[in-house]
């Protein structure tokens, strides 16, 4: 089938950024584990695969709309300390919240609606369960203090 050339390009610039969060995400879970923090590497390394799936239905749907695929994730930066990777990480997610947006406005003006509910349920994942996850850490930072959250994310996750 052939896809509208617009929301085909629009597909391509999701993939790419679904790309860097993975990357991310992969980078900082390593680094967690490098650090001890091996319930943050658990978490995070999960949030990778996630990220991988988007990827693969975004990606499975530009073939499928005749387009080609362009795996060069979007440059990122790694953050370093656990406080900076959690910043970052909220900050990709942000940002693919918005681009979410955009990119369903632009599938419903093309009457491409079966696209348009791929990127929907990606953006309840970033939402509700990436972005929010993201938030409640960084709270908790500011409630308990950062040795405190520290000594909790030490421990093997289950
Ligand atoms: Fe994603
Ligand atoms: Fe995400």
């Amino acid at each position: 089938m052939q896809g509208h050339p617009e929301v085909i390009d629009c597909l391509k610039e999701l993939l790419r950024g679904e790309l860097a969060a993975r990357d991310q995400y992969f980078i900082h879970s390593r680094q967690y584990e490098d650090q001890g923090f091996m319930r943050l590497f658990a978490r995070i390394a999960h949030e990778m695969e996630e990220e991988t799936l988007h990827a693969d239905v975004i990606l499975r749907r530009i073939l499928f709309l005749g387009g080609k695929p362009d795996m060069r994730a979007h440059p990122f930066e790694a953050g370093n300390t656990v406080e900076e990777m959690l910043r970052r990480d909220l900050e990709v997610e942000y940002a693919v919240r918005d681009n979410l947006r955009a990119a369903m406005h632009l599938c419903e003006r093309h009457g491409d609606y079966q696209s348009r509910d791929l990127l929907l349920a990606q953006l309840k994942d970033t939402e509700e369960d990436h972005a929010y996850w993201l938030e409640k850490q960084l709270g908790l930072i500011e409630k308990i203090g950062l040795p405190n959250y520290l000594q909790a994310q030490i421990g093997m996750a289950a």
